[in-house]
């Protein structure tokens, strides 16, 4: 069993962000979050621990893939999404985010475990690839009406 310092270690050196959560009433509060987090949102630690992470969220709270993370989370299960969030700073970024539920032995929900990848780049290289496929689109349906 790997021993707790080098546990430490491990997810102080990891490039995504990891954080616990536990489930207190409807929300759950941070216990935890690694350097990686505290970077790519900006807050320290201090900041933010004891706070459900919907503040990442800022006022964009009608996002499509909200409501798959509010239901996962709602039924202890699972789940990946994509979703806009907001660094301290107020810049935006999109953040691929997996929610893991952890079950003790006794098979009840003990901890959330978050993990925070962002995927920034990834997501405007997809947009742009969209805007170009569709201008390529009205080129060629041009194109087409001169020739005929
Ligand atoms: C462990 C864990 C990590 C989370 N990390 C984030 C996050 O990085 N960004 C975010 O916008 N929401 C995050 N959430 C989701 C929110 O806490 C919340 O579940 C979501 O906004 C849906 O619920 P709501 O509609 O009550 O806000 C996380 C949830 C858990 C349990």
């Amino acid at each position: 069993m790997i021993n707790a310092k080098l546990l430490q270690l491990v997810i102080d050196a990891s490039n995504d962000g990891i954080v616990v959560a536990e489930q207190e009433g409807d929300d759950n509060i941070l216990i935890y979050a690694n350097r990686a987090f505290e970077e790519l949102t900006g807050y320290t630690s201090d900041e933010i621990l004891y706070q459900d992470c919907r503040f990442l969220q800022a006022s964009d709270r009608n996002q499509p893939g909200l409501a798959a993370i509010r239901e996962a989370v709602n039924a202890h299960r699972p789940c990946r999404q994509i979703i806009r969030n907001y660094r301290k700073d107020g810049s935006p970024f999109w953040n691929e985010l997996s929610i893991t539920p952890v079950f003790n032995e006794a098979d009840q929900l003990t901890y959330y475990i978050g993990i925070q990848k962002n995927v920034t780049e990834q997501v405007q290289a997809q947009e742009r690839v969209k805007e170009l496929e569709a201008e390529l689109a009205t080129l060629r349906a041009q194109l087409a009406q001169l020739k005929n």
